[in-house]
């Protein structure tokens, strides 16, 4: 369960301050695959950072299956952020000079396996997501952008996260290869009960979700539960 309680997160631009979130309040059980919606500046990328602990709310609080991330220190922030969380990024954010199974290896790394393990876990995760064969063996230069994001999908779930999150995960893709992602992202949740969150501008990625929560000016306006 995550949970989200009265978080504001204020910034201060050209001496003006800004609550790019402006008190927002809400819950995602366990294994549930949401959205959040919302023009450009509503607030869907600083949610998201604050969710995975890259940065702290000025008031509020988030839990995740026990743990207030907000009451911990920047140190314990970061181990918190390696241990449980995978984020998936629009441009993908591979190291361009490492091969796509050494760019999944990278993390695993971070996770304590085992360096004669690696190549053989990444290659698993690969699998997962649908790249094997010399694929595998390619610098993301040499990969479509459908299959950079499966790279960086099978990458964010090494640490076996219970909490992945996604920020227009489909947005430098074309609609054929978005959906399959689409699909992957939610096939996990499935299989893995990893909770999934989705910040979107794509209807069809909402459509797909059990969750949507629409932003506008930093605030929830609408919530959509999958078949209301
Ligand atoms: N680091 C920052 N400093 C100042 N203002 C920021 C910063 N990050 C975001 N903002 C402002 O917060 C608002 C929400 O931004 P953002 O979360 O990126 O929206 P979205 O992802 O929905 O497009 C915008 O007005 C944006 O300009
Ligand atoms: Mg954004």
């Amino acid at each position: 369960m995550l949970q989200v309680k009265d978080v504001v997160k204020r910034f201060r631009s050209g001496g003006e301050d800004v609550n790019a979130v402006d008190g927002v309040t809400f819950e995602v059980p366990a294994a549930t695959f949401a959205s959040i919606v919302g023009s450009s500046g509503s607030g869907k990328s600083t949610l998201l950072s604050l969710m995975g602990a890259l940065d702290a709310p000025t008031s509020g609080s988030i839990h995740l299956a026990g743990t207030e991330i907000t009451a911990l220190r920047p140190r314990e922030q970061v181990a918190y952020r390696r241990a449980r969380i995978g984020f998936v990024f629009q441009q993908y954010n591979l190291v361009p000079n490492l091969t796509a199974v050494e760019n999944v290896m990278l993390p695993l790394e971070f996770a304590g396996v085992k360096a004669g393990e690696r190549r053989g876990r990444a290659t698993e995760l690969l699998k997962m997501v649908g790249l094997s064969g010399q694929k595998l063996d390619r610098l993301p230069g040499k990969l479509s952008g459908g299959e950079q994001q499966r790279v960086s999908i099978a990458r964010s779930l090494a640490n076996e996260p219970e909490l992945i999150l996604a920020d227009e995960p489909t947005g430098n893709l074309d609609s054929r290869n978005g959906k399959r992602i689409v699909t992957l992202l939610r096939d996990l949740v499935v299989a893995r009960g990893t909770t999934v969150v989705v910040v979107t501008h794509d209807r069809g990625v909402a459509a797909k979700a059990d969750m949507t929560f629409s932003m506008r000016d930093g605030k929830i306006v609408h919530t959509r539960m999958k078949g209301s």
